[in-house]
């Protein structure tokens, strides 16, 4: 009986991609021949990066910020945001402001609207503070205060700026063939910006028969190269305004890699170069010496200087001599940050699911009522019209280049709000996002206004809460909509529920909300408070991460930061 299902179930998806386990399914890689000579040695500087709060302009935001629970955001205060309306900041999040537009039967869109709001879910990231300078050997870096929105502002004080789209996991998002919600972060790698562009870019400089050369940059299958140099400049999420990139190189190159931050001895990846009763990697361990591992010599081995747009200084060699000199490491930058950051994320791949197990052939790996729910998601949801193939998205390499079929697939206007609220990536649509972990990466959709899975299972089932094209109303039972979200916690795979290899990490200290009262050193800022996320290795936690309604329940504590 369940072999036969099985066969069944292939056949059904055959119009779309085929589902099967995510191990069979080969992780896009760009070629980096002729730049990249050590994979492992650049998967450790990508991770390093991703998780050194030293990289904000503010020396305490990183990449993981945002994107530290099961790839995901969940913090419980100061995360709200409405680029339409005036609103409360830094409110703490209520299971009862769930859904953001609720009916009075969850069933039909007709039915009448108890409330509606255009709040978004966002994350917390920078202050509004305008680049001064760097300061080498330190992570906070020179800047002032500018006047902000009156929204953001907590009786007369700055609060951190909140995004107003929903942080999507960074875990399979290596599948992607273009990220962020909209796709703006282009499949090709222009080495400076999101967009892909070669106009975009200046290129980079490569050291040959002791001169410069410029060298324009296009790599393709590395869409998360491009996402990644979007955030460290962006004046909302990691930098001050007017920040430049050999800046940053210079600031990061003068720190210890995860200088504040303690690392797990068995670190999959950083246990061997973490330092043992104090933050950060060992003395030999610098992002100099991670890069030059990584990376051909002739990206990094010139001892000659250049100006911050690349043009050499006339006999300057050797150490700049003050911040506006810089290496040909740190004008390299950009690319170096975009390149390592894929590596490393290119290895959070999680593809070892109850799901993944029962396609390979272990028929107990899914309870019945879970395989009740995938074939409701295949018949009655019709969900992997959109969320395809192993992947669960028409947006991925596997979805476009079938055919076309999944291609069309990959954009979608499912009516989450009115396309005047945001048009996505034009006429309100959105990219058909991956649903593993989903069950541990609430809340969903781009406005982050769904906090359960049941809540998204309704929204569905009445066709969406604006009128849209692309889907249609459907019939289920309650104990069909209850197996359909048994079979989505399916998708969730144990070493990102434990914080696993490839999901350990390095200690993160979290702004989770403000005070109000002045921070210390900005006087117009109001104070951080604080969550410590200890260092976890390759073995994971005992307790299992939490949902976001768990969360709800009871917020993360507030706790001082030793820095
Ligand atoms: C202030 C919070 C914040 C910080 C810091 C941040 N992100 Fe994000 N990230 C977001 C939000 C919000 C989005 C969605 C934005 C959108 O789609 O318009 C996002 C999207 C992404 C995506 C796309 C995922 C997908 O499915 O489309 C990736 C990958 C990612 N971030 C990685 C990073 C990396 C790498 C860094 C550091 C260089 C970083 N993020 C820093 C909030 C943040
Ligand atoms: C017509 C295409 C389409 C269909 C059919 C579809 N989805 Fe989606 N799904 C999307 C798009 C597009 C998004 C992102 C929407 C947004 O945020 O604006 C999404 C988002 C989601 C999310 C949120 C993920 C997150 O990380 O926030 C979940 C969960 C989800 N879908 C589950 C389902 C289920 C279950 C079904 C079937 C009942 C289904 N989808 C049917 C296109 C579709």
């Amino acid at each position: 009986m369940k072999k036969i299902l099985v066969a069944l179930l292939l056949t059904v998806a055959a119009d779309a991609q085929v589902l099967r386990s995510l191990k069979t399914v080969p992780t896009p890689t760009p070629n980096l021949n002729g730049l990249v000579r050590d994979r492992q040695a650049l998967i450790a500087l990508g991770k390093a990066f991703f998780w050194d709060m030293q990289a904000g302009s503010d020396g305490r935001t990183a990449c993981a910020t945002c994107h530290f629970h099961a790839g995901a955001d969940q913090r419980p205060q100061n995360q709200l945001a409405d680029p339409l309306a005036p609103f409360t900041v830094n409110q703490f999040l209520a299971s009862l402001d769930f859904p953001f537009r609720a009916f009075s039967d969850p069933n039909s869109r007709n039915s009448i609207v108890l409330r509606d709001s255009s709040l978004r879910v966002g994350s917390a990231g920078g202050f509004r503070r305008s680049f001064e300078d760097i300061v080498p050997g330190e992570a906070a870096e020179l800047g002032s205060d500018l006047l902000d929105r009156p929204e953001f502002m907590l009786n007369g004080l700055q609060v951190r700026r909140v995004t107003s789209r929903n942080s999507p996991s960074v875990i399979n998002a290596v599948f992607s063939v273009r990220n962020f919600w909209d796709g703006r972060a282009a499949r090709l790698f222009n080495g400076f910006t999101p967009s892909g562009l070669a106009a975009d870019a200046p290129g980079i400089l490569a050291w040959s028969d002791r001169a410069y050369m410029r060298e324009s940059v296009s790599l393709d299958n590395a869409s998360l190269a491009s996402q990644a140099v979007g955030p460290a400049m962006d004046h909302l999420e990691m930098s001050y305004a007017g920040r430049t990139w050999p800046k940053l190189g210079k600031k990061l190159l003068s720190l210890r890699p995860l200088g504040l931050q303690r690392i797990a001895p068995d670190d999959s990846v950083l246990g061997s170069y973490a330092r043992r009763d104090a933050p950060g990697l060992l003395d030999g361990v610098t992002y100099a010496s991670l890069i030059q591992q990584s990376f051909e010599p002739r990206l990094w081995e010139s001892p000659q200087l250049v100006d911050a747009a690349g043009q050499p200084l006339e006999g300057r060699q050797g150490a700049p001599a003050n911040t506006n000199e810089f290496t040909q490491t740190e004008y390299n930058f950009s690319f170096i940050w975009g390149v390592a950051l894929y590596a490393y994320q290119a290895t959070l791949v999680s593809n070892d699911s109850p799901l993944d197990r029962f396609l390979e052939g272990n028929t107990a790996a899914l309870t019945q009522q879970e395989q009740d729910g995938l074939r409701f998601f295949q018949t009655g949801g019709r969900c992997n019209t959109c969320h395809s193939g192993a992947e669960f998205s028409a947006a991925s390499f596997s979805g476009v280049g079938n055919g076309g079929r999944g291609g069309n697939r990959a954009f979608q206007r499912t009516g989450v709000r009115p396309v005047a609220e945001d048009a996505g990536s034009g006429a309100g649509n959105f990219r058909s996002i991956g649903l593993r972990n989903v069950e541990l990466t609430g809340p969903y959709f781009h406005t982050g206004g769904q906090a359960t899975l049941e809540q998204v299972v309704d929204f569905y089932a009445r066709g969406g809460d604006f009128a849209n094209n692309d889907l249609r109303p459907f019939n289920a039972t309650p104990s069909q909509k209850a197996s359909l979200v048994a079979f989505l916690k399916a998708l969730t795979d144990d070493r990102v529920r434990y914080e696993r290899a490839p999901f350990d990490h390095p200690e993160l200290c979290l702004p989770i909300g403000q005070n109000e009262a002045a921070s210390p050193t900005f006087p117009r800022s109001a104070s951080d408070r604080t969550a410590l996320l200890p260092a976890v290795g390759a073995n994971g936690n005992f307790v299992p991460l939490r949902t976001f309604e768990e969360m709800l329940k009871s917020p993360l504590a507030a706790q001082p930061c030793p820095l």
